[in-house]
C-alpha cells in the first residue's frame, strides 16, 4: 500500500537518500527544506529521475509558521499523513563543544534544532498522522546519544552540544511512544552510523547517503504488529540507551 511520508532535512544527505528509497518504492514522499533553492534544486533531482511521486514542502523545524503551512499543504493534498521521519539535524561543528568549555551558545542552537525542532514538528502533524490506520514516527539519532556507549573508558567524539542534544532527542521519543502506544503510533529511534555528508565535511570513510538511508527504511516502513519506543543502529540491532 502506498504511503504519505514526511521527511524533514531532506533537501541533502540521508534525508535526500530517504526520499529515493521510499519514492523508488512507490510511496508519496514530501521532501522538507528549509531553503527554497535548496529544495527546489532537490525535487528537481529526483523528478529527472523519474520520481514524480515526490513533493516540496519548505519546512524549518525552527519556525512554527512553516510547519504549520507544510501540514496545510499535506492535508489539502492527502487528507492525513502515515508516516513522520524526524531527520533535520545539526552538528554544530566548527563550534566548543568539549565539556570543560563548551560554548551555550552551540548547545542552545542544537537543543533548538534536534529537540525542539522534533517535538515542534511532532506535535503538529499529530492530527494527520492519527487519521493514518499504521502511523509511525521514526526519529534520527546518533550513537553518540547512547549513554552507555559514551560512558565507556576510551569512548571518544564526547560532542557536548550534539550528544546532549541527541540524547534529550533519545528521552522525548522514549516517552512519546510510551504516550501513544495505546493508540497503535509507532515511534522508534534509529542512527544511520557514520555517513559522509554536509553535517561532517563528508567526512573520509563514512558511508553513501544511500547506505546511511537504507539503515532507516525498515524502521519508516514498520508494521502495526512492530516494535515501539525502541533504539537501532545501523545494522537493525537495538542499541544500549
Ligand atoms: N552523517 C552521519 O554520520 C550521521 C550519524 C548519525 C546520525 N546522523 C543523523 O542523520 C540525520 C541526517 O543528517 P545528515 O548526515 O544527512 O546531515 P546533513 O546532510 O547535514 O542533512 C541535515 C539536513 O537537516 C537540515 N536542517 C538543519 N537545520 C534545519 C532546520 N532548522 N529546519 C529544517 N531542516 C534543517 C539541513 O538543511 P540545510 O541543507 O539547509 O542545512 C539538511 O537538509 C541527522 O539527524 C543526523 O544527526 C548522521
Amino acid at each position: 500500500m502506498s504511503k504519505v511520508i514526511l521527511i524533514t532535512g531532506s533537501n541533502t544527505g540521508i534525508g535526500l537518500g530517504l526520499a529515493r528509497l521510499l519514492a523508488e518504492k512507490k510511496h508519496t514522499v514530501y521532501i522538507a527544506s528549509r531553503k527554497e533553492t535548496a529544495g527546489k534544486e532537490a525535487l528537481a533531482t529526483l523528478h529527472s529521475e523519474g520520481l514524480t511521486n515526490v513533493k516540496l514542502v519548505l519546512l524549518d523545524v525552527t519556525k512554527e509558521p512553516t510547519i504549520d503551512a507544510a501540514r496545510t499543504t499535506i492535508e489539502a493534498a492527502e487528507g492525513h499523513l502515515d508516516v513522520l521521519v524526524n531527520n533535520a539535524a545539526v552538528g554544530m561543528i566548527g563550534t566548543d563543544q568539549r565539556a570543560p568549555s563548551a560554548s551555550i551558545d552551540a548547545l542552545r542552537s542544537a537543543m533548538e534544532t534536534n529537540v525542539y525542532g522534533v517535538i515542534r514538528t511532532t506535535t503538529i502533524f499529530l492530527p494527520l498522522l492519527r487519521r493514518s490506520p499504521n502511523p509511525v514516527i521514526l526519529n534520527v539519532s546518533s550513537a553518540l546519544a547512547s549513554g552507555t556507549r559514551q560512558a565507556r573508558p576510551g569512548a571518544g567524539n564526547h560532542h557536548v552540544a550534539y550528544n546532549s542534544s541527541k540524547a534529550a532527542l533519545n528521552s522525548y521519543t522514549i516517552a512519546l511512544a510510551a504516550e501513544l502506544a495505546a493508540e497503535g503510533v509507532r515511534v522508534n529511534l534509529v542512527t544511520p552510523g557514520l555517513v559522509s555528508t554536509q553535517m561532517n565535511g563528508y567526512i573520509a570513510g563514512g558511508a553513501s547517503a544511500r547506505v546511511g538511508a537504507q539503515s532507516l527504511l525498515p524502521w519508516a516502513l514498520i508494521d502495526k504488529d512492530g516494535p515501539t519506543g525502541k533504539f537501532f543502529g545501523p545494522d537493525g540491532s537495538e542499541l544500549p540507551w
